[in-house]
C-alpha cells in the first residue's frame, strides 16, 4: 500500500495516543515507528500489522479502527491534502461514488504501482447499493468509513450498512446506504 495510507493511520492513532503510543503500536506490530513517505509502496503486511497491534494497544476493535481510518481519510487527510481533486471529481455523493473509479485511474499516473480499488453504484430499495471489488481482503470496514465520511462531507445524510460479501461467497463487498433525512 502506498505510504500515503499508512501515514494517515499514523497520524490518526498519534491524535489519539501521542507519539508514545504511536511508538508502542510500533513496537507490539514488530517494528521501530518507520517514517513513511507518502509516494514510496510498502508491504501490505505492515498495514495489517499496524492495524492489529493498535486493535490490541489502544483496546479497540480492529474493524472499528478500519472504520474510523475511513472517517479520517475524508476529515483529514483529504481535506489537507487531496481537496481539488475532491474538487474535480462530483459534487453530490452519487455523482463522487460515479467517478471513483476514474479518481484512482488518474491517480495510478502518479502512483504507478497502485493496485486500486473499483466501485460501482446502483439505485436500490430506499437508497443506493454500492459494490466494492478490491484484491485485498479485510477492508470493508475501511470502505463503510470513507463512505459515511463522503456522506458527511456532500451533507446527504444516509445510513451505511454492510450487507455482506466475500464471507458469503460474493466476490465484492456490497453496501446499502439508506436516506435518513
Ligand atoms: C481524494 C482522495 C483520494 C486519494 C488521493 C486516494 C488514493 C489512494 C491510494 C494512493 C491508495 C493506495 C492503493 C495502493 O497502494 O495500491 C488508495 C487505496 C484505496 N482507496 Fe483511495 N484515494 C482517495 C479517495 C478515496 C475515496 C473517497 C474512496 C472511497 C470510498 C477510496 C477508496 C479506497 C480504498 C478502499 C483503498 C484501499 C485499496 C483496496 O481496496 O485494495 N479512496 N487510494
Amino acid at each position: 500500500m502506498y505510504g500515503m495510507v499508512n501515514r494517515a493511520l499514523q497520524n490518526m492513532i498519534i491524535d489519539e495516543a501521542g507519539d508514545a503510543g504511536w511508538g508502542s503500536v510500533c513496537r507490539r506490530a514488530g517494528m521501530e515507528p518507520p517514517v513513511f513517505v507518502s509516494m514510496d509502496t510498502y508491504d501490505d503486511a505492515i498495514t495489517y500489522a499496524l492495524v492489529g497491534a493498535a486493535s490490541t494497544e489502544l483496546e479497540r476493535d480492529a474493524g472499528e479502527l478500519l472504520h474510523a481510518l475511513g472517517l479520517y481519510w475524508i476529515r483529514v487527510t483529504a481535506a489537507e491534502s487531496y481537496e481539488s481533486i475532491f474538487h474535480m471529481h462530483g459534487s453530490s455523493l452519487r455523482g463522487f461514488l460515479e467517478n471513483l473509479d476514474q479518481m484512482h485511474a488518474r491517480l495510478s499516473l502518479h502512483f504507478p504501482e497502485m493496485r486500486a480499488p473499483s466501485f460501482e453504484v446502483e439505485d436500490a430499495e430506499h437508497g443506493m447499493h454500492v459494490r466494492y471489488w478490491s484484491d485485498r481482503p479485510g477492508l470493508a470496514p475501511f470502505v463503510k468509513g470513507l463512505l459515511a465520511g463522503l456522506c458527511e462531507r456532500f451533507g446527504e445524510p444516509y445510513a451505511v450498512r454492510h450487507v455482506g460479501g466475500r464471507d458469503d461467497g460474493r466476490d465484492h463487498e456490497l453496501f446499502h446506504l439508506e436516506p435518513t433525512a
